[in-house]
């Protein structure tokens, strides 16, 4: 029997309280399916372990992580903890280190769901891929004169032409699989060097593309498209920045950012990927057992798929959206008073109807 191996990184916060849930999905998918299993590995790491340590991670963490197929996490950072400490401790080395350059993520409105657009399901089924590891997220950058009045923080974007061009033809390749309409995300009327260059790969990956129907659209006007006509965007391609803000604009049109999923994907597979929910830790929600864990097992859903059994993961994405689409366990965000654990068994009961 297959078996893969899986590392678990719960987190902080809400982090905890929906990978537990996953992880009872996983669990359920397992035995439902019977042609595969699960070797765990539970790390207990995050800003509670910094606290003690003074690491978000081990020293060897990265060595520790990149003996497994994909990485399951739940969420990063934690009040007490600056966030830029927990961040670059633990989540953004584990994306740059195993050069998880894809960031997919799904925008779609599960059925059932009042999202805050007058639009249906129908309506918003779109993708962006973000790209994961460099750009605004570089990390280049430093402070000058601290402390004094002349102080200066520079933070550097870098666009390689090698990063630019592999997520760019991700993109396209997705959208071929699609409905072949791709949208780039741009700002080169004032950033006159990496977007004007991101504009210029995009335009040469084109060519070998021609099937595919593009638009170059900035990235504040593409936000008010997305509110507007959400049902003529099929896939967006978008660097790091622009990527991570528009995907939870994309969320909130889904009606909440608890329902949201997103992989981490290193195509090659010469390295795990990781698979998350798009929330945060949300502090003002968490210990309250309150969080919506639909995120978190959607994302497990795209493990599944990645791993090769797209068998159990439609089951779980199947059950999922029988659930919103029922609404009677639905969470707070989404204008329900069931719990986490109560969604949970919810969506592990239509499993077992749907199977
Ligand atoms: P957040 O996503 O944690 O919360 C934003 C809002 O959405 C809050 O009101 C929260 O209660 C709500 N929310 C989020 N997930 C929810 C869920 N599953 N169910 C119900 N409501 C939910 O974003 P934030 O407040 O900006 O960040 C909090 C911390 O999380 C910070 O330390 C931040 O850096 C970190 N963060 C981590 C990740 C990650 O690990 N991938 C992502 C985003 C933010
Ligand atoms: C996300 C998060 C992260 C990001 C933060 C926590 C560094 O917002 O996964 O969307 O910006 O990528
Ligand atoms: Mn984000």
């Amino acid at each position: 029997m297959r078996k893969y191996k899986i590392a678990v990184i719960p987190g902080d916060g809400i982090g905890v309280d929906v990978i537990n849930e996953g992880l009872k999905i996983l669990e359920t998918a397992k035995e439902l399916h019977g042609g595969f299993d699960f070797e765990y590995t539970h790390l207990p790491w995050g800003c509670e372990y910094y606290k003690k340590t003074g690491r978000m991670m081990p020293e060897d963490g990265l060595r520790i992580l990149k003996d497994h197929e994909a990485i399951y996490l739940g969420a990063v950072g934690f009040p007490g903890v600056p966030d830029h400490v927990s961040l670059w401790g633990l989540l953004l080395p584990i994306r740059k280190e195993f050069d998880e350059y894809i960031n997919l993520r799904p925008i779609k409105l599960l059925k059932g769901i009042q999202g805050p657009l007058r639009k249906g399901p129908e309506d918003i089924d779109f993708v962006v891929v973000r790209e994961n590891v460099e750009g605004e997220y570089s990390g280049v950058g430093g402070l000058a004169y601290q402390g004094t009045a002349s102080e200066i923080a520079l933070q550097t974007n870098v666009f390689t032409r090698f990063g630019t061009e592999r997520v760019m033809r991700y993109a396209f390749e997705l959208a071929r699989k699609r409905k072949k309409k791709l949208i780039s995300a741009t700002k080169s009327n004032a950033l006159n060097y990496s977007m004007v260059f991101w504009d210029r790969v995009f335009n040469e990956v084109a060519k070998d593309y021609q099937d595919v129907q593009t638009q170059v659209m900035h990235v504040d006007a593409l936000s008010g498209y997305f509110i507007l006509h959400p049902e003529r965007i099929d896939v967006v391609v978008a660097s790091n920045l622009f990527g991570d803000i528009l995907t939870d604009l994309g969320s909130a049109m889904q009606g909440s950012i608890g329902i949201a999923p997103g992989a981490n994907i290193n195509p090659e597979r010469k390295y795990p990927s990781m698979f998350e929910p798009v929330h945060g830790s949300a502090p003002d929600v968490a210990g309250k057992g309150i969080a919506n864990p639909i995120g978190a097992i959607w994302a497990a859903s795209m493990m599944l798929d990645f791993l090769g059994v797209p068998e159990a993961a439609k089951l779980i994405f199947d059950a999922m959206e029988a659930v919103t689409e029922e609404g009677k366990y639905l969470t707070v965000d989404l204008g329900g008073n069931s719990t986490t654990q109560e969604v949970g068994e919810a969506i592990r009961n239509k499993m077992r109807e749907l199977v």
